[in-house]
């Protein structure tokens, strides 16, 4: 009785869905209630996870005494938490924020306030992510982590000033630059006993996601949930890749992707949760909680060897199955280059 209940439900509200989307090609109404279908069943295995698995979020923090953290974003939502957590470990934190006035308020709010430091930086423009590098490169030759931090989700669709769709150049491809231009001092900081970190903070909303590789801009038709899901992907498609070029190598730096958990932020103020602010506070991660997988990915040592793990509430986390396709890692990260005009052998030289 129930399952007929439920396929009746399913069928009205997709038949709802035709209705009003009707103008639209019949590939790209099944592509995007498929989206919103999995992006749902990826949200909901998200928070069944972070309930059960609530008593793995723990962290001690190390003393990690004047070692440098770079993060992106970080004035507000997860990463102002991060920032508290790596200042309690001593470490001189660079935050990279499109307002330098936010950071300094934070700063007098925190323990080790002192340490904090701030440089212009909006992801939507590659000119900044260069300027941002060549600033921090400047006052801090050595870098231990850099944590890919910022990010926003859904929205209208948007290029960005270098002609790229919003939540890819956001999210994916200026971190990628960001790391790029960052590398070099990640490798000098770095040492076999103690590599440098790059995390990628991701999500499991990459789950439903594919990247589009004929079509990176999505400009034959623009899904958001599928450009957010492509995003995330990206992410973790090239903390596995990176990490694979570096440990050919031999270099000291290790890549990791994370995932927070379902957490109240402001980046659900596009989705159906915007307007649903008791709903959050009663379902979802604290900023503070969602911080925890990421300071953990920062720090623990047993991931040492673990170099490319995807996590999430600190431990090994689900990822698609695209993701882990070595192909497609290597298209993605070649893509990319592409876009940015650097020469594939020559990315973190
Ligand atoms: N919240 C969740 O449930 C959840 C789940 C999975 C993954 N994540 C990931 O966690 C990360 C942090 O998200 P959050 O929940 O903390 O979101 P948030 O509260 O909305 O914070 C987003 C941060 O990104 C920064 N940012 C946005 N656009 C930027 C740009 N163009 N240039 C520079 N900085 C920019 C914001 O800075 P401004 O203050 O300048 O706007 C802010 O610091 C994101 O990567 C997100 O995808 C979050």
């Amino acid at each position: 009785m129930a399952l007929y209940i439920a396929t009746a439900v399913i069928t009205a509200a997709a038949a709802i869905y035709w209705y009003v989307n009707r103008h639209k090609p019949m590939k790209h109404i099944l592509s995007e209630l498929r989206y919103a279908l999995d992006m749902q069943g990826a949200g909901a295995g998200g928070l069944i996870d972070d309930w059960v698995s609530v008593w793995r979020n723990k962290i001690t923090l190390p003393d990690a005494n004047n070692k440098i953290a770079v993060i992106t974003g970080g004035a507000r939502g997860i990463g102002s938490e991060v920032v508290r957590g790596m200042l309690k470990a001593n470490m001189i934190v660079i935050m990279g924020v499109r307002n330098t006035e936010s950071a300094k308020k934070l700063a007098n709010s925190m323990q080790n306030g002192d340490k904090l430091h701030a440089f212009q930086l909006d992801l939507q423009s590659l000119n900044s992510v260069k300027h941002f590098a060549e600033n921090v490169l400047k006052e801090f030759p050595q870098i231990h982590i850099l944590v890919n931090n910022a990010g926003i989700m859904f929205g209208d669709y948007k290029l960005t000033e270098d002609g790229f769709e919003n939540q890819f150049a956001v999210n994916h491809l200026s971190h990628f630059y960001l790391t790029h231009l960052l590398l070099p001092a990640l490798k000098r900081a770095g040492t076999v006993e103690e590599p440098s970190r790059v995390v990628n903070v991701t999500s499991c909303a990459h789950y439903p996601g594919k990247i589009y590789f004929d079509d990176i801009n999505m400009k034959e038709h623009y899904d958001t949930t599928a450009a957010y899901a492509q995003s995330k992907l990206a992410q973790l498609m090239t903390a596995r890749y990176v990490n694979s070029l570096l440990e050919d190598k031999d270099v000291p730096v290790k890549c990791y992707s994370v995932h927070p958990g379902i957490v109240d932020t402001d980046l659900f103020e596009h989705s159906n949760f915007g307007k649903l602010p008791w709903a959050r506070r009663l379902f979802f991660k604290t900023p503070e909680k969602g911080a925890i997988s990421i300071l953990f990915t920062c720090f623990d040592r047993h991931i040492i060897k673990k170099g490319g793990m995807y996590i999430s509430n600190c431990k090994e986390g689900f990822s698609n199955r695209f993701s882990k396709n070595e192909t497609h890692q290597k298209a993605l990260f070649d893509l990319s280059c592409n876009l940015l005009g650097i020469e594939a052998n020559k990315y973190g030289k």
